[in-house]
């Protein structure tokens, strides 16, 4: 398991600041869009030169037509990133072509696809896609693995059906993670550490956990322990 921190504090200055403090770690960093649009590419490279060695996934979440995606998806490769996302919604042949266009990079980012929007509840989820999360969950990922990405995010619940259905080397990025049992604020479906081990999660993503906490440092480090 490799250890993913949400940068999500309000700030590309607190951001940074939460960077500096866990320098010393080997660990990926999350890069969402409320950031990235206020920040940019700057932020990206601030990261890198706090630490060249951080490997960044940037959560954009692309969705648009093939064109427009593959296009986007190659401006996102000469950014340096180590990974990013695109909704697995938008189709097999817009997944396709992210990938086409990408395997000119010999270094290309990681490509993993969006299944179900965590804040779903089953109802809404079924107005829009009429049929249940769990059932549409699996054939997302079947579809993302088809077309060539590197993964999925899921839920840590998810992880283990996945990569019965594609492979063990899928891979599976999941939020919601309560590392030692914290408070889970918005979350629905929280598993902890434990779980998302035993569910073969391989990037657990933490944000407030991690940054809530008065010594995040040391919370990275007793998480690492346990990976
Ligand atoms: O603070 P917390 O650990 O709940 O942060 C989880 C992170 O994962 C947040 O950045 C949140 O936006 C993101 N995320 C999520 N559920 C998804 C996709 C991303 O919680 N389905």
């Amino acid at each position: 398991m490799r250890l993913c921190v949400a940068l999500d504090l309000p700030s590309g200055r607190e951001n940074l600041e939460l960077a500096n403090r866990l320098k010393a770690y080997d660990i990926w960093l999350k890069v969402g869009f409320r950031t990235y649009i206020r920040d940019g590419k700057e932020f990206i490279k601030e990261l890198k030169r706090i630490n060249p060695n951080f490997k960044i996934f940037l959560d954009l979440k692309l969705y648009d037509i093939p064109n427009t995606m593959a296009d986007a998806s190659e401006e996102i490769a000469k950014l340096g990133i180590d990974m990013f996302n695109i909704h697995a919604s938008s189709g097999s042949i817009a997944m396709k072509s992210v990938m086409q266009r990408l395997s000119k990079y010999p270094d290309r980012p990681l490509v993993l696809s969006v299944t179900a929007l965590t804040s779903f509840d089953n109802d809404s989820f079924k107005e829009i896609y009429e049929k249940d999360i769990s059932t549409k969950v699996e054939q997302f990922a079947k579809m993302s693995f088809e077309s060539g990405l590197d993964g999925v995010v899921c839920s840590a619940f998810e992880s283990r059906a996945i990569k019965e259905i594609t492979s063990r080397n899928f891979i599976t990025l999941s939020p919601a993670i309560r590392p030692f049992g914290e408070d889970a604020g918005d979350q629905k479906r929280v598993a902890t550490l434990e779980i998302a081990k035993n569910e073969l999660v391989d990037f657990p993503v933490i944000g407030r956990p991690i940054y809530r906490d008065k010594n995040p440092a040391q919370k990275v480090e007793e998480i690492l322990k346990r990976l």
